[in-house]
């Protein structure tokens, strides 16, 4: 699988998430089996990009390539210049955002709004893949099926990004205006990948290995994209790629070793955040690990109290190792994408004198 010049080690993709798929999540996704993980979406208002949430966003220390980031405006010049800003701090591929629904930037609906607008959705492509290409960096588009259920132009502006020069669609199986209500419908997707050279990512509602071979086979597509069900479950990436290649479900990893990971996760966690806002921005992941497991919930409320890195690492591990002792395999969460779909921005958390635009 490549994305431009770009090989990628596998198909399966961890999608941008605002507030959660940072710098330690997708290395956490990456190491665990993600073949791919974009950033979160980066604004192209030059005068955040100093702010603490875009310095934290653009920070790509250690991480393993490539490194993808996505980008979200609704000025072509803009998005040119944000794309050029994000390679010169690391980027090797730059995504665009029109898939998510994005805040007001500039006045304007940023992210999925933009696929009501097609002339515009479509200056932007040209603009930023005319700033990529000197640079030898892939640009990749994000976008829904369509505006509405009336309006679904995911394939125009395909081909048209295709003949822009785009590297890689990703077609999330839900219009803009359902949000992320119902079901993701694959007809849509399927139909972009029949149309398209280039590779097509198919997105929605994956959640296990099962839904992620019949949605491979209904779609044709080339890769997958999983979001929610990656919340709290980072090893789903390599639970798909082992029933992929075996048609066998892996053994649920190791309740230890889950707690390994997720110790591992708060340590990278804390050390870009700092303890006062990585305290709280962490106390999600930690919501979302333990939310199906055993007493998870009455853990969770406890540990929402807490405000150390040391008391939330001791109270975490302690956890862990009372499950392990009755539960030596983690026992199988039930999948719950409903509860996930609210963004969450670790800005909230940020005190009042560090927060910035
Ligand atoms: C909390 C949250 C934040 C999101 N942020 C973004 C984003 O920044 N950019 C984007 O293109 N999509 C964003 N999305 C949409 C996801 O990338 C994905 O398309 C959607 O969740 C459907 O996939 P899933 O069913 O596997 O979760 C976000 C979704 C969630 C739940």
């Amino acid at each position: 699988m490549f994305i431009g010049h770009i090989a990628l080690p596998n198909r399966l993709f961890a999608a941008p998430m605002a507030g959660v798929t940072d710098r330690p999540f997708r290395q956490l996704c990456k190491r665990l089996g993600a073949g791919y993980a974009v950033s979160e979406m980066v604004t192209s208002r030059k005068d955040l990009w100093t702010s603490l949430k875009t310095s934290r966003r653009a920070n790509h220390d250690g991480e393993v390539a490539p490194i993808a980031v996505q980008i979200a405006g609704t000025d072509a010049q803009m998005m040119a210049e944000a794309a050029v800003y994000n390679i010169d701090r690391g980027a090797q591929i730059i995504d665009i955002n029109m898939g998510c629904p994005a805040k007001k930037v500039c006045n304007k609906w940023a992210g999925s709004a933009l696929m009501q607008d097609e002339p515009l959705a479509l200056e932007i492509v040209q603009a930023v893949v005319a700033a990529c290409a000197p640079r030898n960096v892939p640009v990749t588009l994000k976008m829904r099926t369509g505006w509405c259920d009336t309006e679904r132009n995911a394939l125009r502006i395909a081909r048209a990004a295709e003949d822009a020069g785009v590297a890689m669609v990703t077609v999330h199986g839900r219009t803009r205006e359902q949000g992320y209500k119902g079901h993701a419908e694959y007809d849509t997707v399927a139909a972009v990948k029949a149309a398209l050279r280039i590779p097509v990512c198919a997105n929605g509602d994956i959640d296990s290995p099962e839904k992620a071979r019949e949605v491979l086979a209904r779609t044709g597509a080339d890769a997958i994209m999983i979001g929610r069900a990656a919340q709290g479950r980072p090893w789903i990436f390599r639970e798909i790629g082992h029933f992929l290649a075996t048609g066998e479900q892996l053994a649920p990893p190791a309740t230890l070793q889950a707690k390994a990971w997720l110790l591992e996760h708060l340590n990278d966690h804390y050390a870009l955040y700092g303890e006062y806002a990585g305290v709280r921005s962490a106390r999600k992941h930690i919501g979302w690990a333990v939310r199906a497991l055993p007493d998870g919930e009455a853990f969770r409320a406890r540990m929402n109290r807490l405000e150390s890195c040391d008391e939330q690492v001791r109270a975490v591990g302690d956890w862990f190792d009372a499950l392990a002792d009755e539960h030596p395999l983690l026992p199988r969460a039930a999948a719950a994408n409903d509860a996930l779909i609210e963004p969450v921005d670790a800005d909230a958390s940020i005190p009042p004198s560090e927060q910035q635009a």
